[in-house]
């Protein structure tokens, strides 16, 4: 019988791509360049799996298409935002994704981004490369420190929780957190994290705000400007979400006007273009979607869509199913 078609839209890892090559009848993106809407449409045409991920756009329209041959989009990727899996679901298209795997690694980022905008870390380096360092001074580039602070973390699921363990348990920090559904478990109740009912109070009792829930409509600038406007003059927005959680121009303001301390951000609204105004702030720590950026977590990732199309085309529900 003929191996399944599959077509993978970016390079991933060489270990996952050798084992798609041995496994099905698999083209690869040598180019490495995304694909246009026209370029989709064809590949769902005439591929039986389209490996998509987190550059990729797949709007509605491409879902209305005459005869689309594939029938399941693994996604390279927790988040799915770029797809609308409703269309994809009416279409007879199945949809999964890569959870649980990135999970160290994306807490690992918040906290990184969370020490580099309090210690200025960004900064500091910016200004030594250039030679403008005039050498050690009581006063030079006092930044703030992470022990003893408030850690409000925005989604309490698999990386909020990761986020706040090293936080709590690494920095000593207080975890206060919104999540939609209650969260009552060993892990929350060791941190002795506390639930807010609301995100606003929640923003006014945070020195740090991490954002961990999904992007797309539902949280669209979640954070805008009334809620910065409710935290407090020393607080720090951490965003390794999505962008488009956070109302960036409204940051901006924010930033700027210093109401708030910084921000740390690895993901934006529109990228991988920068937000206009956010590249000329020094009080905001700019990093280029790194969140899941490790050799392990990016080949765990390949790994589990290989798991999940095997999975459809043996016959069984994939894993992690999502449409
Ligand atoms: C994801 O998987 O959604 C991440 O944003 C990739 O780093």
């Amino acid at each position: 019988m003929a191996l399944p078609r599959v077509l993978v839209t970016r390079r991933w890892p060489e270990a996952v791509e050798r084992v798609l090559a041995a496994r099905f009848d698999t083209t690869f993106n040598d180019a490495d360049r995304p694909l246009t809407e026209t370029a989709f449409v064809s590949a769902m045409k005439a591929y039986d799996a389209v490996l998509p991920t987190v550059s990729d756009r797949l709007p509605s329209g491409l879902f209305d298409q005459p005869g689309l041959r594939t029938k399941i989009l693994g996604n390279f990727g927790v988040g799915f935002n770029h797809i609308d899996v409703a269309a994809a679901k009416a279409a007879g298209i199945a949809v999964t994704n890569t959870p649980g795997v990135l999970t160290d690694c994306t807490a690992d980022l918040a906290l990184t981004l969370m020490l580099m905008a309090a210690r200025r870390v960004g900064e500091g380096e910016r200004q030594l490369r250039s030679g403008e360092w005039k050498g050690w001074c009581p006063t030079h580039m006092l930044g703030s420190q992470l022990s003893g602070k408030v850690l409000g973390i925005i989604g309490m699921g698999r990386i909020g929780k990761a986020t706040a363990r090293r936080a709590h348990f690494g920095f000593g920090m207080k975890i206060v957190f919104f999540n939609r559904s209650d969260v009552d478990d060993d892990e929350t109740r060791a941190m002795k994290a506390e639930q807010m009912k609301s995100i606003d109070d929640m923003l006014a009792a945070s020195d740090f705000v991490s954002l961990h829930c999904p992007g797309g409509a539902e949280n669209r600038h979640l954070l805008d400007a009334r809620r910065l406007a409710l935290m407090k003059p020393g607080a720090y927005v951490i965003n390794t979400a999505r962008g488009d959680v956070v109302d960036t121009q409204a940051l901006v303001q924010a930033l700027t006007s210093r109401s708030i301390a910084g921000a740390g951000l690895d993901v934006y609204e529109g990228e991988p273009a920068i937000p206009a105004g956010l590249a000329d702030l020094e009080n905001v720590v700019l990093l280029p979607h790194l969140g899941s950026a490790t050799s392990e977590t990016r080949t765990a990732m390949g790994m589990k869509v290989v798991e999940n199309i095997t999975a459809f085309f043996d016959g069984h529900d994939p894993p992690d199913r999502i449409a």
